[in-house]
């Protein structure tokens, strides 16, 4: 059951400076409000607030601190030419929260009520969507288990926050192509897991692998498989795409992958032009023959945060695959266009995916 009482607002008497608009760093400033709900069980989700934002206060026995229930999700607002603020596709965010919700045994949130909730909190918040190309405001909904209990069971209580931060490109160095690393000895997840929830073991677990592959010059780990690490995944910030000898192939969804809202969004868009995406198992085995064969045109994730990055370099057992010589491919650059046109109101938005906020 969820209850919605009226929403409480206590406004910041302490405002912060902003970014300047072309200097804005990824997940590190916050705004000035933050929202909360709580949950216990008997009474449902209760009290929503937008307090001015600041540090929480928690029993060091809260469940989230032993047993990580907890999941998230990661939207953004943009900012239009002409000054309005867009969100894109928030509905599917608060839908995916809750999909997370069940695997992690959270009690459902009222989707309906969360996005005007989150309106509310955008709307005064409204001043932080900065302006510059390639910017947004990052929204952060996440739920976290609070009861004090040492016992290995779902918490009796939770609170929901979301969080807001203004972001540039997620990877340094924008739209520049990136080098990833195959993962063949550490699993990210394996079928009947936690991998299609956005929760945060599935990050921390792959932090090991990240910096083995950072320290190798690559900027993320493509993962495979859990089984027979075979089978291309997804990277650790993002849905991944090939093209190869005009195909466009990404891995089906396997309970393993995440669901990306961008990665959809990029499968309805190629729809929309008339350019169908087969979903299905891609081994890594059949990029390294498409690759020999010059037939790996491209290679691009898709995320809320990373957008369309392009890939220029894949790293496999030793073997190196540059993707169309380290530059953005057509296909690639037509898609970050489109998608970040849409999103900021530049280019029309046919399949009505922008809510303003207004
Ligand atoms: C997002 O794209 O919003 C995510 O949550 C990925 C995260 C690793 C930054």
């Amino acid at each position: 059951m969820v209850n919605t009482y009226q929403l409480e607002v206590v406004e910041s008497t302490n405002k912060k400076d902003k970014p300047l608009h072309d200097q804005v760093p990824f997940g590190t400033i916050f705004t000035d409000h933050m929202f909360t709900l709580e949950y216990e069980e008997g009474k449902g989700w209760h009290e929503p607030k937008i307090v001015p934002y600041g540090p929480i206060t928690l029993d060091p026995a809260a469940m989230i601190f032993h047993y990580g229930q907890t999941v998230f999700e990661g939207m953004k607002a943009y900012r239009t030419e002409d000054g309005r603020v867009l969100l894109f596709r928030p509905e599917k965010n608060f839908e995916r929260l809750n999909l997370s919700s069940e695997r992690l045994s959270i009690p459902p949130v009222d989707e309906k009520a969360m996005l005007e909730y989150l309106t509310e909190l955008i709307k005064l918040e409204k001043n932080w969507v900065p302006a510059t190309q390639g910017t947004s405001l990052y929204i952060r909904p996440f739920i976290i288990s609070t009861e004090a209990n040492l016992a290995v069971a779902p918490a009796k209580a939770y609170k929901l926050m979301i969080i807001l931060s203004p972001v540039g490109s997620y990877f340094t160095g924008g739209l520049t192509p990136v080098i990833i690393h195959v993962e063949d000895q550490f699993t990210r997840a394996v079928k009947g897991g936690t991998g299609m929830a956005k929760t945060a073991g599935n990050y921390s677990s792959g932090y090991q692998a990240q910096a083995n592959a950072k320290k190798a010059g690559n900027a993320d780990v493509l993962w495979l498989d859990g089984i027979e690490k075979k089978y291309i995944e997804e990277v650790g910030s993002m849905n991944i795409f090939f093209k190869i000898n005009g195909e466009i192939v990404t891995p089906a969804l396997n309970g393993s992958i995440l669901n990306g809202i961008t990665r959809t969004s990029i499968i309805e868009l190629l729809g929309s032009w008339g350019i169908s995406v087969a979903q299905r198992k891609v081994s890594v085995n059949e990029i390294y023959e498409a690759y020999e064969a010059g037939q790996l045109e491209e290679v691009f994730g898709t995320g809320t945060a990373a957008v369309i990055s392009p890939v220029g370099e894949l790293n496999w057992q030793g073997k190196k695959m540059v993707v169309n010589n380290h530059q953005i491919g057509e296909l690639s650059q037509k898609l970050y266009d489109t998608i970040t046109g849409i999103q900021t109101g530049k280019v029309e938005d046919p399949l009505g995916w922008t809510v303003e906020v207004k």
